[in-house]
C-alpha cells in the first residue's frame, strides 16, 4: 500500500473458508466457517482533497466512475459514510487485498467489512459486531442478491463460527491438523449456483430439502468433531457433503478432480468450499507431512494456488 502520511482510518479483515453448510445455509440450516489468515484485506483512508477517489486492484479513480464490478464496495462505502456521518469529499480510499476474487473465499464481504471498520475508525467509533454485520450485509445484498450472512460474519472472525439463521456462535477447536485450500483456477459463480439451486428446490422440493437438511446436520455434527479432535469423522463428513453438493449441481469437473486427488494423497476428506461451480476445495490433512503430500497432489491435478491453515496456530 502506497504510504501518504497517517491514515484517517484503517480496516482489516481476512478471507474465510466454509467447512460445512454452503448453500444449505441460505435456507436457514447451520454452517461452519473458519478464518483463512494467510489472505487478508486492508483499507486505509487518507485525506487528499478533491472528489472522493478509490484505489484498488480492479479500478483506481473517482468513486463516481467506479465500474459495476465494484458495486458491493461502493455500497459499503456509502452505507458506512452515512452510518458514521463521514463525508466522502476529499477522501482517497485505498483497498489492498491478497484475497482472490470470485473463489468462494469471501473477498466481497471482506472488502465491505474492512471498509466499514475504516470508516468507524475515522469516526472514532467502536462498533458492535451486529452493527458491522448489518452494514456489510447492505453491500453483500448488492453483490450477491440474497446472502445468508455467513461470509459477513466469517470474514470478521478470528475463530471458527457456527452460523444459522443470522445467529452466530464461536466454536471451540482442539482438532489438530491442516486444512489445505486449493484453487481450481476457475472463477466461482456463487450467484448462478445459488439461483440454480433455488430453481431445483422449486422443481423438486422434497428431494432438494432432504439434501439441504442433511448438509445442515453434517455441519451440526462437525461442531463436536472440531471440539473433540475427531479428524477422521470430520473428513468423512466433508466428503459426504461434497457428494451432496455435487448432486445439487453446485460442483464442477475441476472441483471433483481436486477432491479426488486430495483424498487419494491421504486427506481425511475433501469438498468444495464456497459458492462452487468453480473456486476452491478444502481438504483436511492429519499431519503437516500429509498436508504437503496433499498440496503437491492438488497442484499436479491442476490447482493453480493453495494455502494451508494449521488449526494449532492462533489467528491474529
Ligand atoms: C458463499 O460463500 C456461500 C453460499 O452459501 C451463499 C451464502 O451463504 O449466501 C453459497
Amino acid at each position: 500500500m502506497e504510504r501518504r502520511g497517517a491514515a484517517l482510518g484503517t480496516g482489516h479483515t481476512r478471507a474465510k473458508f466454509i467447512l460445512m453448510g454452503e448453500h444449505s445455509v441460505v435456507y436457514g440450516h447451520s454452517a461452519i466457517a473458519l478464518p483463512l489468515p494467510a489472505l487478508s484485506m486492508d483499507v486505509e483512508v487518507h485525506a487528499v482533497g478533491g472528489a472522493a477517489r478509490i484505489r484498488s486492484e480492479y479500478f483506481s479513480g473517482p468513486l463516481a466512475d467506479a465500474p459495476s464490478t465494484l458495486a458491493g464496495p461502493i455500497a459499503a462505502i456509502n452505507a458506512a459514510s452515512g452510518a458514521f456521518d463521514v463525508p466522502l469529499d476529499g477522501l482517497l480510499i485505498d483497498i489492498e487485498s491478497s484475497i482472490p476474487a470470485e473463489r468462494g473465499l469471501g473477498s466481497s464481504a471482506a472488502a465491505a467489512g474492512a471498509l466499514v471498520h475504516a470508516f468507524a475508525d475515522m469516526a472514532h467509533r467502536r462498533i458492535s459486531d451486529r452493527e458491522h454485520y448489518d452494514l456489510v450485509q447492505v453491500a453483500e445484498r448488492v453483490a450477491h442478491g440474497t446472502p445468508s450472512g455467513l461470509d459477513a460474519v466469517a470474514t470478521n472472525s478470528r475463530v471458527p463460527v457456527l452460523f444459522a439463521g443470522g445467529i452466530t456462535a464461536a466454536l471451540p477447536m482442539t482438532l489438530q491438523g491442516s486444512f489445505v485450500i486449493a484453487d481450481t483456477g476457475v472463477r466461482g459463480r456463487t450467484r448462478v449456483a445459488v439461483a440454480g439451486l433455488r430453481r431445483l428446490r422449486e422443481e423438486r422440493p422434497v428431494w432438494a430439502e432432504s439434501r439441504l437438511d442433511r448438509l445442515g446436520r453434517l455441519a451440526e455434527d462437525a461442531v463436536a468433531d472440531l471440539a473433540e479432535a475427531r479428524g477422521e469423522a470430520l473428513g468423512v463428513r466433508m466428503s459426504e457433503a461434497h457428494g451432496i453438493l455435487s448432486e445439487l449441481g453446485v460442483s464442477s469437473r475441476e472441483l471433483d478432480v481436486l477432491v479426488t486427488a486430495a483424498t487419494a494423497a491421504g486427506a481425511l476428506g475433501a469438498k468444495l468450499t464456497g459458492g462452487g461451480q468453480g473456486g476452491c476445495v478444502v481438504a483436511l490433512a492429519p499431519t503437516p507431512a500429509i498436508a504437503a503430500d496433499v498440496t503437491r497432489a492438488l497442484h499436479v491435478a491442476g490447482a493453480t494456488r493453495s494455502w494451508v491453515y494449521d488449526t494449532m496456530v492462533p489467528v491474529t
